[in-house]
């Protein structure tokens, strides 16, 4: 995925140790991992290699991303067609009908630049990027129950909750519960 707009670029991640470098920076942050991944996991720069090597280098369903905000790097942003992923990983989703249905996550690395706005920015373009240029009929998201400000954030760029999607995450040591989240592919945004 490639795009610039509204001073936010989406942009694939790269084979590169700076890349990885960054995440491992953002993933070992106590106050990202609160929110992404738990504060229990936190990731150094070989366990970010062995986990997103092969994302970056195409031999996986999630297409991961960088997000840069007025020329900044300020987080990642990973997306993929459903239909693409493993049988199971697919059903976690609930979903009857799931052709052509996008699922995203992202996190912002940089917590100075949370509540700003940004995140919606980021989102209305990347689902406005997945609606006109992969033609999705859906995107989904799924935050888990306690992550208030996600929640608000989506429902803001028009995600509605769909469905709970009971212990759907484990997050900290507990299985948490998730709403799924969705924008149908007949929305425009702004
Ligand atoms: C989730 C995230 C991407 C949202 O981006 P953002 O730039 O902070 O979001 P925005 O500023 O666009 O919107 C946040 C909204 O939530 C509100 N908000 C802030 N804290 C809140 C809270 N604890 N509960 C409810 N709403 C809250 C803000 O006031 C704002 O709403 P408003 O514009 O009506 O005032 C970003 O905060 C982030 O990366 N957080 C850490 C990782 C994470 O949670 N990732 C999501 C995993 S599903």
């Amino acid at each position: 995925m490639l795009v610039a707009k509204d001073e936010i670029t989406i942009r694939l991640m790269e084979d590169k140790v700076e890349n990885y470098q960054l995440m491992a920076k953002w993933l070992s942050d106590e106050r990202v991992l609160e929110f992404y991944e738990g504060r229990d996991n936190p990731f150094d720069l070989e366990r970010i290699i062995e986990a997103y090597q092969p994302m970056v280098r195409g031999n996986d369903a999630v297409k991961p991303c960088f997000i840069y905000y007025q020329n900044i790097t300020i987080g990642y942003l990973q997306y993929c067609l459903l239909d693409d992923l493993p049988e199971a990983d697919k059903q976690t989703y609930c979903l009857e009908k799931t052709d052509n249905v996008y699922a995203l996550d992202l996190f912002i690395g940089e917590p100075n630049f949370w509540n700003r706005g940004v995140g919606s920015k980021i989102l209305t373009v990347a689902v406005n990027y997945i609606f006109e240029v992969f033609l999705a009929n859906k995107v989904v998201i799924d935050p888990r129950v306690e992550n208030t400000r996600a929640i608000r954030c989506y429902e803001k760029v028009g995600f509605v909750k769909v469905k709970l999607l009971p212990a759907h995450e484990l997050h900290e040591g507990k299985y948490s519960d998730c709403w799924l989240m969705a924008i149908e592919g007949n929305k425009s945004l702004h």
